[in-house]
């Protein structure tokens, strides 16, 4: 019997596929990437996609998660938890350790597996790897989600995964369900809906509060270990507002703008892998662990 708690079923979702299912079903096609990637051929004779009304094709528990997350994520809320979880006090862990430890999270659904979390990762590394790409990019690919782990120390799926937006300014219509915002307080402070709200006009998004959830939290984690163009895709992989829809330029600074390259670059192989080969995660552990030892010589404190 697995307790609610171990399949992050704290919220709406079946489990924390759900949303990303969705999020497939939003952006079916790949995004931009390199010529080297795998990801480059999309038909160049194929039309505009069709005007499809995504919220009407979501299910119920997806538009459920949504309301909760836009009504939820307040300036107040991550504040606190990122005073709750930016300490990085609660235990130390390696990154393989944390891959374990995160395969908790089952998914009931899905009777083909039992390593879900598991194979997300490996598939997307693996399919960095079959590209080419340095080392720190496979690494990437294999830690990028490992934020989740939030999960199962107690935190409700809508604090954990979903699109993620600026707090403290006026929320972008191109976020999903941004109807949804209107059950937000920080709606109805004026000080937090202006266009750039609490920011100044390009301060650069080191400085703007992001939504919480698995990407900010995995970026404190690692910060010290990856080169910036890693710490852009694991921070920023879920902000699709930004990334896929181009929303929220005004608070960019050129650094921004320039690795945000990187974090569409990255977006294809999170996307569009999981079905993909199983991948044998016994005969693959060894090249892993030698990638994992490279960069993070010591356990991590999460
Ligand atoms: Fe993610
Ligand atoms: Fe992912």
């Amino acid at each position: 019997m697995v307790s609610p708690k171990k399949n992050g079923s704290q919220g709406p979702l079946r489990d924390l596929d759900e949303w990303e299912d969705d999020l497939l079903r939003r952006y079916p096609e790949p995004a931009e990437s390199s010529s080297t990637s795998g990801f480059e051929a999309t038909n160049p004779d194929k039309k505009p996609a069709e005007f499809r009304d995504y919220r009407a094709e979501a299910r119920p528990s997806v538009k459920e998660f949504y309301r909760l997350n836009h009504r939820n994520q307040t300036v107040e809320f991550v504040r606190g938890k990122r005073e709750e979880f930016l300490s990085l006090s609660r235990r130390k862990m390696g990154v393989w350790e944390a891959i374990e430890y995160l395969n908790q999270l089952v998914d009931d659904s899905d009777p083909d597996t039992d390593l879900p979390q598991i194979e997300h990762l490996l598939q997307t590394s693996e399919r960095i790897r079959a590209d080419g790409h340095p080392r720190w990019f496979v690494l990437t690919g294999l830690i990028h989600d490992l934020g989740k782990i939030l999960c199962l120390m107690g935190e409700p799926q809508w604090a954990v995964v979903g699109d993620t937006f600026p707090v403290g300014c006026a929320f972008s219509d191109k976020i999903v369900f941004s109807e949804f915002f209107s059950e937000n307080p920080d709606a109805h402070n004026p000080a937090y809906q202006t266009k750039c709200g609490i920011y100044e006009e390009g301060c650069g998004l080191d400085r703007v509060l992001m939504s919480w959830g698995h990407d900010e939290y995995l970026y404190h984690v690692v910060k010290e270990h990856l080169p910036l163009e890693a710490l852009y895709m694991i921070r920023f992989h879920s902000f699709y507002p930004g990334h896929r829809e181009r929303a929220y330029e005004h608070l960019m600074d050129d650094q921004d703008r320039e690795y945000f390259h990187w974090v569409r670059k990255f977006n294809p192989y999170d996307l569009y892998t999981k079905s993909g080969e199983r991948p044998d995660v016994k005969q693959l552990r060894p090249y892993y662990e030698e990638l994992i030892g490279e960069f993070f010589p010591e356990p991590l404190a999460w």
